[in-house]
């Protein structure tokens, strides 16, 4: 798969080290509206790939595949910029321990998306969100099958005409991380299975370490569209049902930023099912012990959690209780199993070996979930989410 980045801001790099250490993609495109950005981050990942020990005879016969699959991303200079994919030291999703890896050419386009789209079989869009929308426009357009960044788009009516613009063929995957995640996907499959019998809470933890920039709040959406859409997403596909009724509430509490946007910097939400099961998410922007994502659900015969590790940002203060080495500061390393699952994923949706695990509509509902929360707390009432057509 020759893979476009598009956008190679926080996430976007992160994105692209790990597409240089995925066996499935062959070569990785770079385009930002900021040029020297994704120019100067190929040099990185060239120079990391250039200090990665002596390949296997694998990795050389994957030189000329890669070679090859160089023509269409420029050949003169692929072949120039021709390198052993990998940043540091990750193994292959799959199949355990680490792999040789395969030289892939790596290098950054503009300033013409055209450019990129003709040249590439599918794009990873990390733009921000409000560009989502134009950006996969665009791929769908040429027939270059998407993986977007969450949320896919802000506007309800937007994300249906997405869906309706996806060419026979092609597919459009929402980057929701918890539904490739491994712990997520095991709770889902034992609730599904009955394993856990009757679920009674699903609570999850999502709190940031430090805030975006601020120049980001704005365009945001909010904090629950924004950051709690997450688990808007994830608790519905977890229990495999729909939420009914949220209520919410928020203050600012890190940065007075926050309210001058309209927005709250640390919120909770209370979330009701049809069966009657409880979802519950507190969060917010700042947390001085890390970055905490982390899921408890409790039910009829089990209780299980995800996100609990040595690198879990909670220090308990009981006698020899655990306290984190290392807490996680930011997404990048606590989802990093999940980004990678992501990709592959990706690659086995484009290959036509699996149904597409976070396609647009689904996003429907966490996005009508997310403005209700917005509305519970703006009114502080109970919002009925089947009875409030405004959310739709
Ligand atoms: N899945 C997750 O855990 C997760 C985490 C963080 C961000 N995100 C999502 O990823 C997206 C990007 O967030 P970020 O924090 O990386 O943003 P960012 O601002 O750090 O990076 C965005 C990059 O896109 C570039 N850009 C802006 N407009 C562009 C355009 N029209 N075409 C090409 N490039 C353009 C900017 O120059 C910048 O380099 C957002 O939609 C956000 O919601 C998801």
């Amino acid at each position: 798969m020759r893979l476009g980045i598009l956008g190679v801001g926080r996430i976007g790099q992160m994105h692209a080290r790990h597409a240089m250490d995925c066996e499935r993609v062959t070569s990785v495109t770079l385009y930002d509206a900021d040029g020297v950005r994704a120019t100067e981050l190929a040099d990185q990942l060239r120079a990391a790939a250039d200090a990665t020990p002596a390949r296997s005879d694998s990795a050389a016969a994957g030189a000329s595949n890669a070679a090859r699959s160089s023509v269409a991303a420029g050949a003169s200079n692929a072949a120039g910029a021709s390198v052993a994919g990998g940043a540091a030291g990750a193994s292959g999703v799959r199949g355990g321990g680490p792999r040789p890896r395969r030289p892939k050419p790596v290098e950054a386009r503009g300033p013409s998306l055209d450019a990129v789209l003709a040249d590439v079989d599918a794009v990873l869009v990390a733009t921000p969100t409000p560009t989502h929308a134009d950006a996969v426009s665009a791929a769908l357009a040429a027939n270059v099958h998407v993986l977007c960044e969450k949320p896919l788009a802000l506007d309800p009516a937007l994300i249906t005409e997405l869906h309706h613009q996806v060419p026979g063929g092609v597919h459009l995957v929402v980057g929701f991380q918890r539904r490739f995640d491994p712990a997520y996907t095991a709770i889902r499959a034992a609730i599904a299975g009955g394993r856990y019998g009757t679920v009674y809470v699903a609570r999850a933890t999502a709190f940031d370490h430090a805030p975006p920039a601020l120049d980001y709040i704005a365009g945001s959406g909010g904090i629950f569209v924004d950051q709690f859409i997450h688990d808007l997403d994830a608790l519905p596909w977890l229990l495999g049902e729909r939420v009914v009724a949220v209520q919410a509430t928020g203050s600012v509490l890190v940065d007075p930023t926050f309210a001058e946007a309209g927005d709250v910097d640390t919120a909770t939400v209370t979330l009701r099912f049809g069966s009657g099961a409880i979802g519950l998410v507190c969060g917010g922007r700042r947390n001085g012990g890390g970055y905490d994502n982390r899921l408890e659900l409790f039910a009829e015969h089990a209780s299980v959690c995800t996100g609990l590790d040595g690198r879990t940002p909670l220090t308990s203060l009981e006698p020899g209780g655990p306290a984190p080495r290392e807490p996680h500061a930011h997404f990048v390393t606590r989802w990093a199993r999940a980004y990678r699952h992501e990709l592959e994923a990706f690659a086995d949706v484009v290959d036509g070996v699996a149904e597409n695990p976070s396609p647009p509509l689904d996003g429907l509902h966490s996005l009508e979930i997310a403005r209700a929360c917005e509305l519970s707390r703006r009114s502080g009432r109970e919002v009925r989410i089947e009875a409030d057509r405004s959310l739709r």
